[in-house]
């Protein structure tokens, strides 16, 4: 089925299941510890044995050489795999890094060996007998250093339209900041893990990967064989956030294993081996600056953004959202990449809004300070309902400024005091900020396969898989409305490189596709059944589990009594996206305590107002919601990975020691959906919400903090240690 059209009226709007705050279909799997994440996939396969990799001691440099003798004789080894045995290994598509060094070194925790044995203790035992030596080279690691080495990546060319510099040096009123933004890891709860076993020249992984089908094609671009050759089975991943998109080292490493082992292998990357071995968001260093007139009215807007990577690797977008969010004759953005030899910077939630929105949301709040006026009326004044850059395409749907006009009244913010440090509660500084959010809302091919049988249950297969976002449920309550049933009457099959391919989960595409893709099976299906019943499919009417002509009424498993029904389609999308801007919007508004005497921040509570299409579940959605705003408070007041300039390594590469937020760091969070259908989408007329959750949240608590004590800071993470000395006196 081809999209591309705006959606008319359709099955999906009688909304009996979609838009149901239904709970979790794989709720009960998970909670009883049945649901069989990658590496608990025991009965997958008999014999597994168990890979350990060891990883890089060094960040640059090559491998001088590695005695492997002690390592393979130890109890229960069964292989010792470097590069020397390895066989030849190439890279996939996405990802830069190589999956195992040898003899050169890219990156700190690269893997230089993996070594397989019957336990998982003797691998590991075995695994500090290896022997390497290397000779470390010169690397680069400070991303501030590379700024005169670094280039406008092709892809991200920069963007202007009319005179910034001459608006922006006639404009009254400015503001101009450099933030800054540290280098983030995933922190996902289950690790990387993957078991792999070769049958002939079949391979099959069971593994924890985002996109099926980019794995397919990567790892069979790296071991160069047909992709037709391998299948990939994820029914259940415990958290991705960009961090699991396509094979890394357990897969790969698995795969090659399992071959030279002779056995089915199975590798966990320990937790200490994630943050350098597998991909981070990189850090950016950035400039904006912003124009105005005196009553508030943008005149010139700039963003610039720095990110390193390693060669060939991809960009942060920070500057992007800042094409779209405000109205403003005169812009300009500019995004450049350099060469650092750290670990692989890659996409982790919201991969450019995260971080471009905790510059720009704060730049925003400076400069309705400047000019008196409250942020959300400055934000108000700026909004705009086309695309700042081509007049003639129009925002989908645009509802910031309802947005912020609900979140306003329902947090409270009439009662905020707008000069910063005027409110104590006993010990505490309380501050109120917030922040506009926009993310990108795209859409992308996903195909599925939809089954009836005679007994009136629907089965839907696609190789979509569900990170822990909800994706088996809103699939089931799409094939449940179409198809006129109730949602138990609905199993779901995802994550297996033997069914469809569908848009996999990313960049918030994947509810909005993969929901498409089993409304257009589902489309075909209701005209197999029509046709096999001898009814019209246009006029019949699928509900309660029957199809009704008129005066007829049939059981819809009547229309497999010959036996099932199976059918397969794919939503395709045209060119609506570029007729129209789709984004979706929000709003956060944030409370912060902050000590006193000792400068501890605390978030009091969160809200955030969404529009973000149709809700598909209210429960699911705001589930993703909470988890961003989580991922928010993270990012603006904990998470770093420190780097070790000089040895070219993240220091904190552990979760004891690299700190996200726990439940009491976050006391209270509240979320509003505002009612929206965007029919430029799809069909179903929903976008992906994940990703909208956390941008702009790191600049409403930074706005907080400031709104509590009067402390700016531009250099993330915010940790006491930067406003404790700038703090309001205490005395008298
Ligand atoms: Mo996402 S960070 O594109 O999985």
């Amino acid at each position: 089925m081809r999209f591309d059209t705006p959606a008319l009226p359709n099955p999906i709007d009688r909304l009996q299941v979609v838009g149901q705050p239904v709970d979790r279909i794989d709720g009960p799997a998970k909670t009883t510890g049945t649901a069989r994440y990658a590496y608990e996939q025991h009965d997958a396969v008999p014999g597994q044995a168990y890979g350990y990799i060891v990883g890089a001691a060094i960040a640059k440099g090559r491998i001088e050489s590695i005695d492997v003798a002690r390592a393979q004789a130890a109890s229960g080894v069964l292989a010792v795999v470097t590069s020397r045995n390895a066989g030849k290994l190439d890279k996939g598509a996405f990802y830069v890094a190589k999956a195992l060094a040898g003899p050169e070194v890219d990156h700190y925790h690269q893997a230089v060996a993996i070594v397989v044995a019957e336990s998982f203790e003797q691998a590991r035992a075995a695994s500090h007998l290896v022997d390497v030596r290397y000779v470390a080279g010169a690397g680069a690691f400070d991303l501030a250093a590379t700024r005169a080495s670094a280039v406008a990546p092709a892809r991200e060319p920069d963007t202007a339209v009319g005179d910034f510099t001459a608006a922006f040096a006639a404009a009254p009123v400015k503001v101009e900041g450099d933030y800054t933004m540290p280098d983030q890891a995933h922190a996902m709860m289950e690790p990387h893990a993957t078991v792999a076993a070769w049958q002939g020249d079949k391979l099959t992984l069971w593994t924890a990967i985002q996109l099926v089908n980019w794995g397919t094609r990567d790892l069979a671009k790296t071991l160069g064989i047909p992709k037709q050759n391998i299948r990939i089975v994820s029914p259940y991943i415990g958290g991705g956030f960009g961090g699991k998109g396509s094979v890394m080292a357990d897969a790969v490493l698995a795969a090659v294993a399992a071959r030279v082992a002779k056995r089915p292998v199975k590798v966990a990357l320990q937790r200490a081996l994630m943050f350098n071995n597998t991909t981070h968001r990189p850090a950016t260093l950035q400039r904006v600056r912003i124009g105005a007139t005196t009553d508030g009215k943008i005149t010139a807007i700039s963003h610039e953004t720095l990110s390193g990577n390693l060669p060939g690797g991809m960009y942060e977008k920070a500057a992007n959202q800042t094409r779209l969010l405000y109205a403003g004759a005169n812009r300009m953005t500019k995004t450049r990449l350099a060469v650092l030899d750290l670990p692989e910077g890659n996409a982790m939630r919201a991969p450019g809004e995260a971080s471009g929105m905790m510059a720009l949301e704060v730049a925003m709040d400076e400069l309705a300070e400047k000019l008196g006026i409250d942020p959300v009326v400055l934000r108000t004044l700026n909004d705009t309902q086309v695309d700042p850059e081509r007049a003639g395409r129009p925002f989908s749907q645009r509802q910031l400024i309802e947005c912020m006009r609900v979140g306003a009244a329902r947090f409270g913010w009439s009662a905020r005091n707008p000069k910063p440090a005027q409110v104590r509660d006993g010990a505490w500084w309380v501050g109120i900020g917030m922040a506009a959010a926009l993310r990108g809302s795209p859409v992308t091919k996903s195909g599925a396969r939809v089954r009836l049988d005679s007994q009136g249950v629907v089965t839907v297969e696609t190789d979509m898989t569900d990170i822990g976002t909800g994706s088996y449920t809103i699939i089931a309550q799409t094939a449940a409305e179409m198809m006129g049933v109730a949602l138990d009457q609905v199993k779901v099959r995802l994550g297996d490189s033997r069914f469809p391919e569908s848009a996999g989960s990313g960049g918030q595409w994947g509810a909005a596709s993969s929901t498409a893709g089993v409304y257009a099976a589902c489309v075909k299906l209701r005209e197999a059944v029509a046709q096999r019943l001898g009814v019209d499919a246009a006029s019949v009417v699928f509900g309660d589990g029957h199809v009704s002509d008129g005066g007829r009424r049939i059981r819809l498993g009547q229309a497999a009594l010959a036996g099932e029904l199976v059918v397969d389609d794919a939503i395709e999308f045209g060119d609506l996206d570029k007729r129209f801007a789709q984004q979706t919007f929000g709003a956060h508004f944030v409370e912060v305590r902050i000590h006193a005497a000792t400068g501890e921040i605390r978030v009091a509570r969160m809200m955030a107002v969404c529009a973000a299409g149709r809700i598909l579940n209210p429960k699911t959605a705001r589930s993703q919601i909470i988890g961003g705003m989580t991922m928010g408070v993270g990012a603006a007041l904990m998470e770093e990975l420190q780097i070790d300039k000089r040895r070219g390594f993240f220091v904190n590469h552990d979760l004891a020691s690299y700190e996200v937020p726990v439940h009491a760091d976050v006391p209270h969070q509240e979320v509003v959906f505002l009612d929206e259908v965007d029919p430029t989408i799809s069909p179903l007329q929903a976008k992906g919400v994940g990703e909208l959750g956390i941008s702009g949240v790191g600049a409403a608590v930074s706005n907080a903090v400031y709104n509590a004590v009067g402390v700016r800071v531009r250099d993330y993470p915010v940790t006491l240690d930067k406003i404790i000395g700038r703090m309001p006196s205490i005395a008298a």
